[in-house]
């Protein structure tokens, strides 16, 4: 008994004390090819990194220097966002073509040059022009630094689950079709788990992700949602999962039989290999709870216990309804910032600048398209149009005539946010305009979700920062009575964040990394009609405070 206690004490000393935690340097390179593959009875050429699909995880400690060569051997311009990576100082290596930089072209390289600082857990990387992201996709595991645990218990083996979309035909031909017609492209023809849409579909036996575990074991999943236009449920059959991390942040540990996960989101799970030794389905299956198409196929992969042969039929998990808006509402309710003295969850209680943006989609004549008009999308009533030059370029050099920084506070006029359906357009306007945060002000942002041809949920994503989501609601935001009801002490911090179909979310952050950062609707679709905008950050008094010169292989213009 004695000797036991003293080789667990033993241990735990080894680990503080004989790993100094040393930073590294991490190299990958990257090709960006184009590749044949086959899913769904089908073979097209995709893009890829590696000739890899879903493409190479990116794994480093809290601490290192990463080093990424991409080099593009594809057709198409490419830029890679490392999402959820903060960044610090160093737009150059964040990747939204036209926002950080120009993309890089056919037959030339750049590196993205990047430190991970105050961050661990899990996050990912995509293509960030056009609609690559479809394909070009991995994940990044970023382990807390040599000799720190991770806050619950060690699991035994851990295993990165990326959900996806397939489009049977090529993506970008779908895409510019669709837009030739005014009309949203096709949806996919299947959602996928690590790339597989599982044997729910025709031709998928090859096709199929499987995990084997071991009886009483426990594993850490990294889930990723990198699909473009759904949110997600996903379940295992007959297991609870425990959530204890979500975009690279620890929360406070709560069990779930599914998860919801927007499409930018990732969470950590715990699941324990507790049922009785068998195959069990892991599924995904979009969430969507307002009053358009739904998409109801079902990805699936397994979970097998060793020793149990591939004839077993697996168990089929239940998922919850694709409009079981009280489940979603419910699942995120209990999404809690761990908030501990060695992980605190800094909320800003005193905000500086309050801003209101609404989210609108409308449609506008077009004289060439089918029905005569195009969707469009917009933030307080103004539709981004995407810059010819890096937006952080124009900033860092001053070059005049890129950009406005009148994006408003406010949008034009108020209304009945979520009244009767409105069809109106609203006299929406195109620009380029940002808005501009002081170093380090705190800003609060309400995101208010519309009537304006329908209501929906959107996910949205902040570059540079994480915030804290410290309230949410149905109807229309009411600044007199919700704010009394925000979490200021433990609100989940994160990067992506569901606005809820009709309702509103309001999120915190303290604008500390100068810079110009994308923000944006994560459905590929309503990003591409529009709904986005940036922010500019301007630098702080010290050249600590102040945006990193750039590199010097950055792409031109
Ligand atoms: Cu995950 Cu601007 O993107």
């Amino acid at each position: 008994m004695a000797a036991s206690r003293m080789s667990v004490f033993s241990c735990f000393l080894h680990v503080f004390l004989s790993s100094p935690a040393i930073a590294a340097l991490k190299k990958y390179d990257f090709n960006i090819q184009v590749k044949n593959v086959s899913r769904l009875c089908n073979a097209k050429p995709i893009v890829t990194v590696n000739g890899m699909f879903p493409g190479p995880t990116i794994y480093v400690r809290e601490g290192d220097q990463v080093l990424v060569n991409v080099t593009n051997h594809a057709q198409y311009n490419v830029s890679i966002h490392w999402h959820g990576l903060k960044q610090f100082r160093n737009g150059w290596a964040d990747g939204p073509a036209y926002i950080t930089l120009c993309p890089i072209r056919s037959g030339r390289s750049y590196t993205y040059n990047f430190t991970v600082t105050g961050q661990r857990g899990t996050l990912w990387w995509h293509a960030h022009i056009l609609w690559l992201r479809a394909t070009v996709y991995g994940a990044i595991v970023v382990m807390p630094k040599e000799g720190t645990p991770f806050p619950f218990p060690q699991p035994y083996q851990e295993t990165n689950i990326i959900l996806g979309e397939w489009w049977n035909q090529d993506v970008e031909t779908i895409v510019n079709q669709a837009n030739k017609l005014g009309l949203p492209p096709q949806p996919s023809d299947a959602p996928t788990i690590n790339g597989k849409p599982g044997p729910l579909f025709p031709c998928s036996e090859k096709h199929t992700f499987a995990m084997e575990v071991e009886s009483g074991k426990t594993y850490l999943l990294r889930i990723i949602n990198a699909a473009l236009n759904d949110e997600l449920f996903f379940t295992i059959a007959g297991h609870n999962m425990t959530v204890v991390e979500i975009d690279a942040v620890y929360t406070k540990p709560f069990t779930s039989q599914a998860i919801l996960i927007t499409p930018g989101q990732t969470t950590n799970v715990l699941i324990k290999a507790d049922q009785s030794p068998s195959r069990y389905f892991m599924a995904a299956r979009a969430f969507m709870d307002a009053p358009i198409t739904v998409d109801n196929k079902t990805a699936t992969a397994i979970f097998q216990y060793k020793g149990i042969p591939n004839t077993v039929l697996p168990t089929l998990p239940q998922l919850p309804a694709p409009n079981d808006t009280k489940y979603a509402l419910n699942y995120n309710s209990k999404l809690r910032s761990l908030n501990t003295p060695q992980f605190p969850a800094k909320v800003p209680l005193q905000i500086d600048r309050h801003l209101f943006y609404t989210i609108g989609l409308g449609m506008n004549p077009c004289p060439t398209c089918q029905n005569g008009t195009q969707l469009v999308a917009s933030l307080n009533n103004i539709t981004f149009v995407m810059p010819k030059v890096g937006l952080l370029q124009a900033h860092y050099f001053n070059l005049s005539g890129v950009f406005r920084t009148d994006f408003p506070d406010q949008p034009p006029a108020p209304f009945n946010y979520t009244g009767a359906s409105l069809t109106a357009n609203l006299a929406t306007t195109t620009g380029t305009r940002l808005s501009k945060l002081r170093f380090n002000s705190t800003v609060e942002l309400v995101i208010q979700d519309t009537n304006l041809l329908s209501v929906e949920s959107h996910p949205f994503h902040l570059h540079g920062f994480n915030f804290f989501v410290v309230g949410s609601g149905i109807g229309n935001f009411d600044p007199e009575k919700d704010p009394a009801k925000f979490n200021l002490v433990d609100p989940p911090e994160r990067n992506t964040v569901g606005v809820p179909t009709g309702g509103w979310t309001a999120i915190r952050f303290r604008a500390d990394n100068p810079g110009v950062w994308f923000m944006h609707c994560h459905l590929e679709l309503h990003t591409m009609w529009g709904l986005k905008m940036a922010f500019v950050v301007e630098n702080g008094k010290s050249a600590e405070e102040t945006v990193l010169p750039p590199p010097k292989d950055l792409p031109p213009c």
